[in-house]
């Protein structure tokens, strides 16, 4: 199937080898905002906090201070962490508030609008990774240095704003109310007739985090700021406060810690469901047998001529010599994402007792054997062999960012205002573009959010709360030192397009730049579909069909930015070349 044919190209802008330190972000000025800290002498978890505020500027679409993120650290010698700044539910939140005149639930009034912001975590939580975990070499005002000069200049739309653009404008002009709603955006979005350049005015992020080098997180959560942030979405029928902004907390977790194909993975645990589903589907995975795995992974991707009597990966099937066919990994793939992704519908939420128990049973080796036996190498399954009781777009507003420093110190960030332009309200004065978050929360069980996804009452919109996410930033550990930084952005595609990149490393023994370029699948149990990107080739589709999937073409399955250090210490660095990022380093 050559799945690789297209990684032979000798020029790849969005890859760099370096031997002291790597920043993959998805905008080059971003990456070198990190670098430059890092040649500054800070570490990894500085470099990070530099690049997600300098892509608050130039990547409005995706991420930003009116949004929120999730950052996993790896210190050497110490234990990871992870910080949750993921948007909160304001607490005058309550469901009514989202019933039209009828008293039926509206999802168009948890997209986008006053009522789909949350409360965003983003100043708060690089800021308090800043303060606890960096390195203490760099200021504050140096930290935000890069994205102030950034914001100072024009930023031009490169092919992901443009169509990001292009998107936004075409929903002012289907819906003519959403010009009056969101003029604060149309008006920023300037185009330049003479050479037909699209350019967004960022200049008054400026005021911004000059405000927030000055005074810290109450910069942007007490005074002026805040009280701008609480009128533009209040303005819009929304219910945040005050109050809200300025009690909104960092919440620092534990990583999700488990050990697969020799390697032991870091994952982001609820509100976020990456690394629980990922756990999951590599623990299925791995429950086959692995050489035939092996085997089945290079009859999809590396070549055609497999040895003739290969082992057949089905789990109980050591000594058992069959044909490998192929499709069969792929096969084998998809049907382990089904179980995990029907897990995240029913089992997931924000953080509470509960949720934790059923991570630790998403996560348990034995059941993931148990799930393993009952998959058919040569059949899909129905989606409903999964949680039949539970009823239950592609790439928006998200960004992810990888960074390993000279001392092996990694961060994975992942950061999101959820859709294009999250709520399109754009606080007067302040550039700040608020996230529409609260559209992963679910209004009931039965509507699927914009990513299609179902989701159980314990993702209901409530007040306090915050709402489950795909988001997974994850660090793979080899015998206690990171050996790939990696994550995604693409709603629930993060996670499987963050788990095929990693596989590529951990089952194919791929290079980083190999692993992101890799055409891939996606299947998130409901719709019953497998997404395939165009690069997959006509023999895996038939046989993919032939075993009962049914496909859909998808441009693109989410954008990943990786940073790996191959066991002589080197680094190399890859962002996906869909989305036109480039990494940074030295
Ligand atoms: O947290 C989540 O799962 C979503 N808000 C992510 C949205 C997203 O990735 C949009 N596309 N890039």
């Amino acid at each position: 199937m050559l799945l690789f044919a297209g990684c032979a190209e000798s020029r790849r802008p969005w890859t760099i080898d370096a031997s002291r330190y790597a920043v993959a972000a998805d905008r080059a000025d971003a990456s070198q905002a990190g670098a430059q800290i890092l040649a500054q002498g800070g570490n990894a978890v500085d470099a990070a906090v530099a690049t997600a505020f300098a892509l608050a500027v130039v990547r409005p679409e995706s991420c930003g201070l009116g949004g929120g993120g999730f950052m996993l650290i790896h210190r050497p010698g110490d234990s990871p962490i992870a910080l949750d700044y993921r948007e909160q539910a304001p607490a005058d939140t309550r469901l009514a508030l989202y019933r039209d005149a009828n008293n039926r639930l509206d999802p168009a009034r948890i997209r986008r609008g006053g009522l789909s912001v949350g409360i965003p975590g983003t100043v708060r939580g690089l800021l308090h990774a800043f303060d606890n975990y960096g390195s203490g070499n760099i200021t504050r005002e140096q930290v935000l240095a890069p994205a102030i000069r950034l914001a100072m200049q024009p930023l031009v739309a490169d092919a992901h704003l443009s169509d990001a653009i292009e998107a936004f404008r075409k929903s002012c002009s289907e819906q003519p109310d959403n010009r009056r709603r969101f003029a604060g955006l149309s008006l920023a979005i300037l185009t330049d007739d003479a050479v037909g350049r699209t350019r967004i005015d960022r200049s008054d992020m400026v005021s911004t985090l000059r405000a927030i080098a000055e005074h810290g997180a109450e910069g942007f959560y007490e005074g002026g700021i805040a009280q701008r942030i609480v009128d533009t979405v209040r303005s819009d029928g929304g219910v945040m406060s005050r109050t809200d902004l300025a009690d909104y907390r960092v919440r620092e977790l534990t990583p999700i810690q488990c050990s697969c194909f020799g390697y032991d993975v870091l994952g982001m645990p609820p509100p976020s469901s990456g690394g629980a589903v990922i756990g999951e589907t590599l623990h299925i995975l791995e429950s086959f047998n692995e050489s035939g795995l092996r085997e089945a992974y290079q009859r999809d991707y590396i070549d055609r001529d497999v040895p003739e009597a290969a082992l057949c990966a089905q789990p109980g099937t050591s000594s058992h010599v069959q044909h490998v066919q192929p499709g069969e990994y792929v096969h084998l793939l998809v049907e382990s994402m089904k179980p995990a992704f029907a897990d995240r519908a029913a089992l997931l939420g924000d953080a509470s007792p509960e949720v934790s128990a059923s991570v630790a049973r998403m996560l348990n080796a034995s059941r993931a054997r148990r799930i393993a036996e009952s998959i058919d190498v040569r059949r899909a399954a129905a989606w409903t062999q999964y949680h039949e009781s539970v009823m239950v777009g592609d790439d928006g507003g998200t960004s992810h960012l990888s960074v390993i420093d000279t001392n092996g110190m990694a961060v994975a960030c992942t950061e999101s205002v959820n859709l294009l332009f999250g709520s399109r309200l754009l606080v007067p004065g302040t550039g700040v573009i608020l996230n529409d978050t609260m559209d992963d929360f679910s209004l009931d069980t039965s509507t699927p959010n914009a990513f299609g996804l179902r989701q159980s009452e314990r993702n209901i919109v409530r007040a306090g709360a915050r709402p489950l996410s795909s988001m997974s930033p994850t660090i793979m550990l080899k015998d206690g030192d990171v050996r790939l930084v990696v994550g995604a952005s693409g709603g629930p595609r993060i996670i499987t397009s963050t788990l095929q990149t990693m596989l590529h490393v951990m089952v194919g023994d791929r290079r980083v730049d190999d692993a992101v370029a890799a055409p891939r699948v996606h299947n998130q149990w409901l719709p019953d579909l497998v997404y395939v990107q165009p690069g997959v080739s006509a023999a895996l589709r038939d046989s993919l069909r032939r075993r009962g999937h049914t496909l859909k073409e998808s441009k693109t399955i989410g954008h990943v930015q990786a940073v790996e250090r191959v066991p002589d210490g080197r680094l190399r660095a890859a962002c996906d070349p869909d989305k036109g990022g480039r990494p940074a380093g030295r």
